[in-house]
């Protein structure tokens, strides 16, 4: 499908007010994107679990106006949220050519996260696929003939404009955003769900995610994207994160854990080194971070199971590991890992199928 694709050109209906709802997941990235350009579109292409309790439940009421522009206010429990005003200005911005009917109405927007706001944990993927699935429902209202396919690939298109990772998580539990040659049905523009076999030990895969760190990002996503430009070794990253993807491909299918586990730590770390090789240049991790990472290494050699880490553009650690190990990892995580978390905590959580409405 094309931009084009998106635009629709009649809404044979109109609804003078209604209110809609959803509920979508974060996701962790096993190929990670990093870099982009143009409308947000990816350098290359990525993979990620959707996720299952981290999640962004989101309320859209919207009443029919008169006057020109958008027009929105915007609460996180109850409370008003101006500090999110910006951002979803962006990305009203970016999605009025694909939701012509946005500014005829004013919206209230009510949106609460599973996790605490302080957590470290970005909920620009979860918060941005909720609001775009709530758009593209109500323009189905508006359209009672929009199949169900196209209302879900509209919500990971819209939601890929306000956050890259975003469109990842309107289905799951692996999804992948970006062209890639050999994954078919791939595209820029949206995620679609990875269409090869899957092999059984990646079921209900098991993602823990340890708060190192609760503060905000020490850098938004919008600057270490934007750091890829004129990166000394940017185009070596892209190709690399393609191969991984490649890898992945016959990994996923053969069920082999210990090169899951190479691909997996190897693409987090390279996220990591990109970030310290850029200029200005940063290290995201904390000394507790690698700390973490050691002892899953050493309980990894110790125990031979096939717990992994992966890390996304902070501090804090998802520890993945399959459901057949959950016992043996979470004592691990509960007995020793916790200790190197903020007030020790952590999130238990694993893949998941993706958004839903309300
Ligand atoms: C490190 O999706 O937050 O989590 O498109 O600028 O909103 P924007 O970026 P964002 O980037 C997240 C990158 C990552 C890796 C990943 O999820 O693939």
């Amino acid at each position: 499908m094309t931009e084009e694709d998106f635009i629709t050109h009649a809404h044979p209906t109109t609804i003078e007010k209604d209110v809609v709802s959803s509920v979508a997941p974060s996701n962790i990235a096993l190929i990670k994107y990093w870099g982009k350009y143009g409308n947000q579109l990816p350098e290359n292409a990525s993979v990620s679990f959707t996720l299952s309790n981290c999640h962004t439940k989101t309320t859209l009421s919207y009443q029919k106006k008169d006057s020109e522009g958008f027009d929105f206010s915007v609460f996180l429990d109850d409370a008003p949220a101006p500090s999110f005003e910006p951002k979803i200005s962006t990305f009203f911005e970016r999605i009025k050519e694909y939701i012509p009917f946005l500014e005829k109405y004013s919206f209230t927007i009510h949106t609460t996260n599973s996790f605490p706001h302080s957590s470290g944990i970005a909920s620009s993927a979860s918060g941005m696929s909720a609001m775009a699935l709530c758009l593209v429902r109500m323009e189905q209202q508006m359209n009672p003939q929009m199949n169900q396919a196209l209302v879900t690939r509209k919500a990971s298109f819209l939601a890929r404009l306000g956050s890259g990772s975003a469109s990842r998580s309107i289905e799951g539990p692996l999804v992948v955003w970006g062209k890639h040659p050999k994954i078919e049905g791939s595209s820029n523009l949206y995620g679609v769900p990875f269409p090869y076999k899957v092999h059984p030990i990646f079921e209900n895969f098991q993602d823990t995610i340890l708060l190192v760190d609760k503060g905000e990002k020490q850098v938004s996503s919008t600057l270490g994207h934007d750091l890829m430009h004129g990166h000394p070794f940017a185009r070596q990253r892209f190709e690399k994160a393609n191969a991984n993807l490649t890898a992945l491909i016959s990994v996923l299918e053969s069920g082999d854990l210990s090169e899951f586990i190479h691909i997996v730590e190897s693409e987090a770390l390279s996220l990591h080194a990109m970030m310290m090789t850029s200029r200005p240049y940063f290290i995201l991790m904390k000394p507790n971070t690698l700390e973490i990472i050691n002892r899953i290494w050493a309980f990894r050699k110790k125990t031979g199971t096939s717990v992994c880490f992966t890390l996304d553009a902070g501090a804090n650690v998802h520890v993945l590991y399959p459901f057949s190990e959950k016992e043996k990892v979470r004592s691990f995580i509960k007995e020793e890992l916790s200790a190197f978390c903020k007030d020790g905590a952590f999130i238990i959580d694993q893949a998941g199928s993706g958004a839903q409405l309300l």
